[in-house]
């Protein structure tokens, strides 16, 4: 390795990851000399490669679906945010070997405050979905303190225990767990609804009720062509719409800031993003 700092993301697919055009933009605020690659790997070689990047001097690696439990497992110590997610999209080597960190919930709650103008703290807040992308923003969400938290998922189970550990850590915040279709008698009840389900990455039917995004802000984590939930949002009567590109963007400032000490600016490159990706959609 011989062109300044190395970093890499890590994915199945991650051809059209946007970080390292994203990390670039940060580095050049600071005169910074990076390499930032996206490589693709498999579940058994994932964290061969994790090990070999860090032993030839590899600063920092952003990690994507479907490597963040392993990214998670394959760490020596965990910061509360990965620890809490069971999931980190963040490792670093430090003097106590590759530790591991989730900056996405953080990210999340950034965007919200910042760009949108969004305070969750004494909300009530409705996430869809119960699996990984959930898990990873619960805590950070849960910090803010919300006024309630409802969890709904197509299969009720996972909600249901989702919503059981998350309520035994934040006793103070009402959290509740729904199936999709129950969905139909709590219509106006939230004042964010945030979409947590792959459902964007798939071309079936939204099935939700309208009532429940109608003159609600709504935020989809998924971005560009994904963003299904954002555009049906948007046509269903939401008050406001985001899609997750502010997200990726502050995420990935709180990895970058985790690996050599800065806190890039964030809205030139945000702003270049939604630019690419409307000529992309
Ligand atoms: P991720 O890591 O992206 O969260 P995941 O752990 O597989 O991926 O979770 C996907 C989530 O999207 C789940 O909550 C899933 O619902 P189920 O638990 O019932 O499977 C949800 N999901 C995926 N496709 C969906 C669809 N078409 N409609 C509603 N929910 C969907």
């Amino acid at each position: 390795m011989s062109e300044g700092k190395q970093f890499a993301v890590l994915g199945s697919p991650v051809e059209h990851s946007l970080s390292p055009v994203i990390h670039q933009h940060f580095a050049a605020q600071f005169g910074y000399d990076i390499t930032y690659a996206r490589q693709l790997l498999q579940r058994d070689t994932f964290e061969p490669f994790v090990r070999k990047f860090f032993a030839a001097g590899g600063v920092g690696l952003n990690v994507t679906l479907p490597f963040k439990l392993q990214a998670n497992e394959c760490a020596r110590w965990h910061d509360v945010s990965a620890h809490q997610a069971a999931a980190a999209n963040t490792l670093a080597m430090t003097d106590q070997g590759i530790g591991a960190w989730n900056t996405d919930g953080a990210g999340l709650v950034n965007d919200l405050r910042h760009r949108h103008g969004f305070e969750p703290g004494g909300k009530k807040i409705l996430i869809l979905g119960a699996g990984g992308a959930t898990q990873g923003i619960l805590g950070p969400i849960l910090a803010c303190r919300p006024a309630s938290l409802a969890l709904a998922n197509r299969t009720l189970t996972k909600a249901q225990n989702l919503a059981r550990n998350a309520q035994h850590l934040h006793p103070q915040c009402h959290i509740s767990a729904f199936s999709l279709t129950e969905l139909n008698e709590r219509s106006g009840d939230f004042d964010l609804v945030i979409n947590s389900t792959s459902l964007g990455l798939h071309d079936g039917r939204i099935m939700l009720p309208a009532e429940v995004v109608r003159n609600t802000f709504c935020y989809d984590l998924s971005y560009g062509a994904s963003a299904r939930f954002a555009r049906w949002a948007r046509d269903a009567g939401a008050s406001s719409v985001a899609d997750g590109l502010g997200m990726l963007v502050e995420q990935a400032a709180l990895s970058f800031a985790i690996w050599l000490g800065d806190k890039p600016q964030t809205q030139q490159v945000y702003q270049l993003l939604v630019e690419r990706t409307q000529h992309d959609g």
